[in-house]
């Protein structure tokens, strides 16, 4: 795949199992991968994972996030309130890699009751592999976090 990295992944109950086989799948791969939860299937609230995420992402405990919730919604939602992180919520890999490539994107969420496992691959793959094209895309990215610029 690419280059080894130190990701983070989190969910909600809806996406449990989805996490699992991700999980397990980046590591095969060769990554370092830190499960921040939940590893039961009990009811739980995105934003709590969310944040738990975006806070290693942004702190640069990890390189890249990713947030897994029924619909990609609710927890890509929570992690952009960091204004260090960039979740981009994808069903495909295009955007994907686009995420990366025009927006520095440092997190992924998808939605595990609406994209199916390989698809989550391809795109995380796609996330993986592509670099930030710089230039132009520079200073759009950095008004992502400092609105006053
Ligand atoms: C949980 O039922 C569901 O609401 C959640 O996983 C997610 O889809 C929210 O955006």
């Amino acid at each position: 795949m690419c280059e080894a990295m130190k990701i983070a992944i989190a969910s909600d109950h809806a996406a449990l199992e989805m996490k699992a086989d991700l999980r397990d799948w980046l590591i095969e791969e060769g990554h370092e991968v830190a499960d921040l939860g939940p590893d039961n299937s009990d009811s739980v609230d995105y934003p709590d994972f969310g944040y738990k995420l975006a806070s290693v992402v942004a702190d640069g405990t990890v390189t890249r996030g990713i947030a897994l919730c029924g619909s990609g919604l609710g927890i890509s939602m929570s992690v952009n309130r960091n204004p260090q992180v960039r979740c981009a919520l994808v069903s495909e890999p295009l955007s994907a890699a686009l995420s990366r490539e025009h927006n520095d994107a440092n997190c992924l969420a998808i939605g595990a009751r609406l994209t199916g496992l390989e698809m989550a691959k391809a795109c995380i793959a796609a996330f993986l592999e592509t670099s930030f094209a710089g230039g132009r895309h520079q200073r759009r990215v950095d008004k992502l976090s400092n609105p006053s610029l």
